[in-house]
């Protein structure tokens, strides 16, 4: 059911939780203060208990009052790129009020989002917001408010249409407490290009993160549809059974259809077109949708075709979320 912000903002301080829109994927909402208002947000999702949640603020300000400091080289980076898609962890001081959304964790996450209406949602409750992705864990994050009724509509008070999410994958998460060493934490459409360019001297760090950094995204399984994921790096590897989907890049499809009619009647695999690799911020908005179009299609697997995302930190992204959602 769509509801206003103002509506949303009534729901959140009864300790109600709703989903919000935001310029990456859409959230599920609460009160990050509220313990039983976190306690519904793990019920609706069905998260593991030990999975923290990222908080929100609208201001670099507020988000001053709940941690021990903004250390130099997140302040940079957050009066560059917030609002934005991008997320900072810092340090929480002892017994704090956000606790119970970092499942006790001594580190928060904190974004400020670039959607105008979450924005005004949060300056409105005035408090942090606690919102994971809006979706059943393990599933396809939504980006539109119409992939979140579908998902989760039953289960919580209302959603705030805020149209398509621009981006379409979820924040960069980044740990820039240490000026000498960034760690890009989880991927997304800021990367290393783009801090690089605002701290030329850092090192920063996003590949192969030992086991003892927390990594997110990496202890639970993310991002797939319920239809079996599959990456191949050739069409001859496509079973012949029928009832299958290929998921392609408008560029691989062009050079496809031939290759793949050769084999196969073409009717008998369903060709998902991501968009072309030329207009990567277009492919990303709509990946997720695409993704999730899958289990409408009553297919039994689905395959990406290996590609070349490039060197883009948009195309990285894109990357590991196909790392993480294919099935080994
Ligand atoms: O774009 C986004 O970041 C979206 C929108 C709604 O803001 N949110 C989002 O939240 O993607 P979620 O919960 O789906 O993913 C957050 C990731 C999870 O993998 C979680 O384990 C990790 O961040 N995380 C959150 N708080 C953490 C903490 N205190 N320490 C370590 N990892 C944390
Ligand atoms: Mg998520």
């Amino acid at each position: 059911m769509n509801i206003s912000a103002q509506r949303a903002v009534e729901l959140l301080k009864d300790g109600n939780v709703v989903a919000v829109p935001t310029e990456t994927v859409y959230g599920l909402a609460g009160d990050a203060l509220n313990p039983s208002a976190i306690a519904k947000i793990f019920e609706v999702k069905n998260r593991p208990a030990d999975n923290p949640l990222i908080c929100h603020f609208h201001s670099v300000n507020q988000v001053k009052d709940f941690v021990t400091e903004i250390p130099a080289t997140t302040l940079t980076l957050m009066q560059h790129f917030s609002p934005g898609p991008i997320s900072f962890m810092l340090d929480l001081p002892e017994n704090s009020s956000l606790k119970f959304a970092t499942c006790g964790s001594a580190q928060v996450i904190v974004r400020i989002p670039d959607h105008p209406v979450f924005l005004e949602i949060i300056k409105n409750l005035n408090r942090p917001v606690a919102a994971p992705s809006a979706n059943t864990s393990g599933r396809v994050s939504p980006t539109s408010a119409e992939m979140v009724e579908k998902d989760l509509g039953e289960k919580i008070e209302g959603i705030v249409n805020g149209g398509v999410s621009q981006i379409g994958i979820e924040s960069t998460i980044v740990d820039a407490r240490n000026e000498n060493e960034i760690f890009i934490l989880r991927r997304g459409a800021i990367g290393e290009n783009e801090i690089q360019k605002i701290l030329p001297e850092a090192k920063i760090i996003s590949e192969k993160l030992s086991d003892q950094q927390t990594t997110p995204g990496t202890k639970y399984r993310h991002y797939s549809p319920a239809t079996p994921v599959f990456l191949i790096n050739d069409v001859d590897e496509l079973p012949t059974e029928k009832n299958t989907a290929l998921l392609v890049t408008e560029e691989q499809l062009n050079d496809l259809r031939e290759a793949v009619s050769r084999k196969f009647i073409t009717t008998e695999i369903h060709f998902i077109d991501l968009g072309s690799i030329t207009d990567l911020d277009m492919l990303a908005k709509h990946f997720y949708r695409n993704l999730s179009s899958l289990d409408q299609l009553g297919v039994s697997n689905a395959f990406f075709l290996k590609n070349d995302w490039g060197d883009s930190s948009l195309g990285k992204a894109l990357q590991s979320r196909i790392e993480k959602i294919v099935s080994h």
